[in-house]
């Protein structure tokens, strides 16, 4: 549970440097909550809560793959913005609905 009053969530907050970002997962707990790090290969930094839209699996605990990050749990694969690209074990075509995607927080890298 989140103990910390809302407003602090409004703020901007320093959680890495950016070469510990660079090639692998990076994982931080702020404010009581866990979120999960990672590169694309355009070298955008996608930040969001480290845990899987599907069954809440931590995805710091995933791989990488090509700048995208797979689920250790059942293996969806988020890239871009945290927009879920791949659910393996969906049938071919299934579109995959918007509320897989993970909600990516806004990230400055100074
Ligand atoms: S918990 Fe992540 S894919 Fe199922």
């Amino acid at each position: 549970m989140n103990e910390f009053p809302d407003v602090l969530g409004n703020f901007w907050h320093a959680v890495a440097t950016s070469d510990s970002v660079e090639s692998e997962i990076f994982s931080v707990r702020l404010l009581h909550n866990d979120y999960v790090l990672w590169r694309t290969p355009d070298g955008q930094i996608v930040a969001a809560l480290d845990s899987c839209t599907h069954r809440q699996a931590p995805l710091s605990k995933g791989t990488l793959e090509d700048g995208c990050l797979r689920c250790p749990y059942h293996g969806w694969l988020f890239g871009d913005e945290g927009h879920c690209l791949e659910v393996p074990s969906a049938s071919e075509g299934l579109p995959i609905p918007p509320k897989a995607n993970l909600k990516s927080l806004h990230v400055e890298e100074k």
